[in-house]
């Protein structure tokens, strides 16, 4: 199996606990105004759905994209969007092209494939699926900040389970392969996964949505609208529009 088909499964909200529908209501509200006559909108690895529930909470009609059968059952668990929600891997969109107004891919969630081919069919996937003048907004981590910065080993704790990880870079540079293995405090039984991550620059991400058809419209540096800067800014979030 891949990677990615055993890490999005029950430690993930241990993991990333502090990836929550606040921090997606916020950046929901900072984004807004890019949502404005673009419905429906495509949440392309929806995840546990938070990012659905925050837009759709502004008014929209949006529908969820995602592999992991666990964390579509959380997104139905918590929030409900019965019937908006499908399974599918994001290399191929069960939708028509040209049928939505804009699709967004939030908290790293591209990079996944060993293959850079299968990383650009992915874009290439949200250009079809988009009506012309669409908008894409895509959230990444910012490579060179986190290579040139990286935290080898580290160790937190979240809810009664010690997570500790392990980073290196591989293939000079280009991957970010993270081991976390979450210990369980009380019962003392150890979860181990993997996660690999094609680590794109903000060059290589604007090169490969442009080689698709993408208009760059903006690049931001944080979830604050703030400006990109390279080796400094947390995040990459690419705004591109079909047109
Ligand atoms: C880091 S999580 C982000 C989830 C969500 N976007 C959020 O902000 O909470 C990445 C998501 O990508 C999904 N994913 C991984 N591989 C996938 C694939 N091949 N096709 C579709 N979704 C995938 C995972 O199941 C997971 O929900």
């Amino acid at each position: 199996m891949e990677w990615y088909e055993v890490a999005f499964d029950t430690l993930y909200p241990i993991l990333y606990e502090h990836r929550d529908i606040e921090e997606s209501d916020a950046v929901a509200k900072a984004f807004g105004s890019l949502f404005l006559d673009k419905d429906p909108i495509l949440d392309l690895a929806c995840g546990n759905g938070r990012y659905l529930e925050s837009i759709s909470r502004r008014g929209h009609l949006i529908f969820g994209l995602d592999l992991s059968h666990y964390l579509l059952r959380a997104c139905l668990d918590s929030w409900g969007h019965k019937g908006l929600i499908m399974q599918a891997d994001m290399r191929r969109i069960p939708l028509l092209t040209g049928s939505v107004g804009a699709v967004i891919n939030m908290f790293t969630s591209f990079g996944y494939f060993s293959r850079d081919t299968d990383n650009l069919l992915v874009s290439k996937e949200v250009f079809r699926v988009l009506r012309w003048g669409g908008i894409f907004l895509f959230d990444f981590i910012n490579a060179r900040k986190i290579a040139s910065s990286l935290l080898e080993e580290s160790q937190r704790e979240s809810g009664s389970f010690i997570i500790k990880e392990k980073r290196r870079l591989e293939n000079y540079g280009k991957y970010l392969v993270k081991d976390i293995q979450a210990i369980n405090a009380q019962s003392g039984t150890k979860e181990q996964i993997e996660e690999r991550l094609r680590l794109y620059t903000m060059d290589e991400l604007i090169i490969m949505f442009e080689s698709v058809g993408f208009k760059i419209d903006s690049v931001f540096g944080g979830y604050d609208l703030s400006p990109f800067v390279e080796g400094v800014s947390d995040r990459v979030i690419i705004v591109s529009a079909k047109k």
